[in-house]
């Protein structure tokens, strides 16, 4: 875990001086076989496609030393704009290649801010999984600073439910987080492919996930990334918490802000008091934003969608929240009540631990109420109750009122009437006596 056990003399990395000819020509065709290799992982170029530019690059090395980049935006597999790109990305491998003691074997993704490689510790002769942060988010002292700082408490965790961190380090300009490396999928991907969970599969992952958090949180950590991009599954069910340590790192304001939502990613799972960017984040953070992958494994739809990052991040400090269940009425009432309680937009009126939510949700699985929301949930419905009750006597006593005056008129109107018909008579009988 230390920043300098691996700092300076990487070989081909922020070495100390200029590279000679010979060098520049292996360092490039070494860059331009991995972006020929990136061309056809991402379909632009078949392998004969690039093979051909590969061949035609060689022969004319001598001659007119066009590369196989250049030649393969001649023949337009890829513009100017995407061999920018490739570049950048070839440069992240090239760097994953020579972190010392380790040999990368393959990609096995990239986020937003990283690439992350599977790749051997020689040591220990165990797989591990390196993920290399570009340059631009190790420029700053102060990132680097909390890189190390949660890198070195995200170590100190052990727990089944957490990709376990095992090293953080420096290889020429490139920062490098080692992992446990975890043969399976996340539960964004099993979003992607079914659209939701079964209700029952989806509590026993958050179940899971919750105990990865207490273990977290009873030891001063608070993840700040929970979503289901850094949530896995091996192949026996097993649900792993990714990236602790590294959210507190990337994903604070001023990085959210100075990304202006682009690489940053839309903020589906974020809590309304990191977005109001409040010092004092605290586990009732990290339950809203599991309340919000539950609700999305559950519903198939994330909780506030918007055009923007910023109209997302406007809908969970103001708008309600449409109930789990309105959404897919096949949910329990129960499951409905744990995830309200786990977004509601005051951290306060939140689960304050996840001991408090586990308690729920093993009651919710066992399909009984769970005992904390369900008692918050009838408190308001009480209060609710009280009031309505309040109201209720003046709405009699209105009712009672308007009942009285409308007896009154009545009473008046019949004796208008029959004083009307007396007048009519005594007329009638005074006009026959006088004709009489
Ligand atoms: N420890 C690991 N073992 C195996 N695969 C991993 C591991 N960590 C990450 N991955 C894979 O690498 C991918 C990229 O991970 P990364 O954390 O860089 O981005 P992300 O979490 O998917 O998205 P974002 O950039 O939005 O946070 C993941 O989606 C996952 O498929
Ligand atoms: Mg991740």
């Amino acid at each position: 875990m230390d920043p300098a056990s691996t700092e300076g003399g990487v070989p081909g990395l922020g070495g100390t001086g200029v590279p000679d000819a010979k060098e520049r020509t292996r360092s490039s065709s070494n860059i331009d076989t991995i972006i020929g290799r990136i061309v056809v992982d991402q379909g632009l170029a078949t392998s004969e496609e690039v093979q051909q530019c590969l061949e035609l690059a060689r022969s004319a090395m001598e001659e007119n030393q066009r590369s196989l980049s250049e030649l393969l935006v001649a023949n337009e597999y890829i513009t100017k704009r995407q061999l920018l790109r490739l570049k950048q990305i070839a440069d992240a491998e090239r760097s994953g290649q020579q972190i010392p003691g380790y040999k990368l074997l393959g990609k096995l993704g990239a986020g937003a801010m990283a690439t992350v490689y599977k790749a051997r510790q020689l040591s220990l002769d165990r797989l591990v999984a390196i993920k290399v942060l570009p340059r631009k988010f190790t420029q700053s002292a102060q990132f680097i600073e909390r890189f190390y700082a949660e890198g070195r408490s995200a170590a100190q965790l052990n727990h089944p439910n957490i990709v376990q961190a095992y090293d953080v380090g420096k290889a020429g300009d490139y920062h490098y987080f080692v992992m446990e490396y975890v043969e399976g999928r996340t539960v964004y991907d099993d979003i992607v492919k079914h659209k939701r969970f079964e209700e029952r599969d989806a509590i026993d992952i958050t179940m899971q996930i919750a105990e990865a958090l207490l273990h977290a949180h009873d030891r001063g950590l608070i993840h700040r990334d929970v979503k289901p991009k850094n949530m896995m599954i091996t192949k026996e069910g097993v649900a792993k918490l990714a990236d602790m340590g590294l959210a507190r790192a990337i994903t604070d304001k001023e990085a959210a802000e100075a990304e202006q939502g682009k690489a940053f990613g839309t903020p589906y799972y974020i809590s309304p008091e990191q977005i109001r960017g409040e010092l004092k984040i605290g586990p009732p953070a990290d339950i809203y934003s599991l309340g919000a992958t539950l609700y999305h494994m559950v519903t198939g739809s994330v909780p506030f969608d918007g055009k923007n990052p910023s109209a997302v991040m406007h809908h969970h400090l103001k708008s309600p929240l449409v109930p789990p269940d309105h959404v897919n009425p096949k949910l329990s009432a129960g499951i409905s009540e744990v995830i309200e309680m786990m977004m509601a937009k005051d951290p306060r009126k939140r689960y304050q631990s996840c001991k408090d939510l586990l308690l729920d949700l093993r009651a919710v699985r066992d399909k009984k109420d769970p005992p904390i929301a369900h008692r918050d949930i009838g408190g308001a419905d009480l209060a609710s109750l009280a009031k309505a009750e309040a109201a209720a006597p003046a709405l009699i006593q209105e009712d009672q009122s308007a009942r009285q005056a409308g007896g009154v008129a009545l009473w008046l109107f019949v004796t208008m009437c029959v004083l009307l018909v007396i007048s009519v008579a005594v007329n009638i009988f005074l006009a026959v006596r006088s004709a009489g």
